[in-house]
């Protein structure tokens, strides 16, 4: 059951997840009673949207701590002058783009980041969209048979393939490694619940990742990866998905607890600039836990 909002008004972007918000400009100011009601939306919604944001990056800064502490990412390059805002950026004469695997972030954290706060500096004339999944829509569809043992696991997080020397992107094959490094940084570990209680919605969610997620506890890799395999398309079916199309001044507030994303990279030949701000997060528990 969505909520009905009293200061914003939210249009879902599609049936499972994602809403556009309307009536806040951040550089305004934000009354307690609406940020209220936007932390609400994000509850409801997985992932909010606003349009049309004019922000300095103080402005940017100052919203994304009205969310939670900020954690500043290890991997991503960082702004020149603010260590706290992420560069995610496409130069265009760059072929690889930063998120474009189905993931969510920092899962190789013991406590992931809650979510982002990404704004849009510079975009495509056409092309760079970002698609969001729900996974609470991913769990609920699932069997009952393949839940009740999911509920039981916990599977293995790291960072270590993913932003260590061994990563993708300091090899030769790619083009990203004057945006991501620090390799000698990924060291992180994670045990995780297959399925969580979110944080803040008590809901089950799916929490298996693409990225960073290396195999179920008990079990071997090769084991693992059939199933995990099965887990990350099931997950991006297109109707638990919706798609956003970034315009200068767009706003994405995503949570990295209830969504997997995935930034496309199909524009070639023009530049993509997104400022990223990522908020702390919690300890995860599983659904069932005794
Ligand atoms: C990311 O995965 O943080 C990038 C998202 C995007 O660029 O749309």
């Amino acid at each position: 059951m969505k909520t009905s909002y009293k200061t914003i008004q939210a249009m879902p972007l599609s049936p499972a997840v994602g809403a556009e918000i309307s009536g806040i400009d951040i550089a305004r100011g934000i009354s307690d009673e609406q940020f209220s009601e936007l932390r609400q939306a994000f509850v409801d919604y997985g992932v909010i949207f606003l349009r049309d944001q004019e922000l300095t990056p103080e402005q940017h800064i100052a919203f994304a701590e009205r969310w939670g502490n900020i954690n500043v990412n290890r991997f991503f390059k960082a702004t020149d002058d603010y260590p706290v805002i992420a560069e995610v950026r496409k130069e265009a004469d760059q072929k690889g783009n930063i998120g474009s695997a189905w993931h969510t972030d920092h899962s190789y954290d013991q406590r992931p980041a809650m979510g982002s706060v990404l704004y849009a500096r510079e975009v495509p004339s056409v092309g760079g969209d970002t698609l969001f999944a729900s996974m609470y829509a991913a769990y609920d569809a699932l069997s009952d048979g393949l839940k009740k043992m999911l509920l039981a696991m916990r599977a293995e997080h790291s960072s270590r393939h993913a932003f260590g020397d061994a990563a993708y992107f300091n090899a030769d094959l790619d083009d990203l490694g004057d945006r991501l490094g620090n390799t000698a940084a990924a060291t992180q570990d994670a045990l995780h619940p297959v399925i969580i209680r979110h944080p803040l919605s008590g809901r089950p969610a799916l929490y298996v990742n693409g990225d960073f997620t290396v195999k179920f506890e008990g079990w071997s890799k090769e084991e693992s990866q059939p199933l995990l395999d099965y887990l990350y398309n099931h997950a991006r079916q297109n109707e638990f998905t919706c798609r956003f199309n970034w315009r200068r001044g767009s706003v994405a507030i995503w949570d990295n607890r209830a969504t997997h994303h995935c930034a496309l990279n199909d524009y070639h030949g023009e530049r993509r600039l997104m400022h990223r701000i990522t908020i702390e997060g919690d300890d995860l528990s599983a659904y069932l836990s005794s």
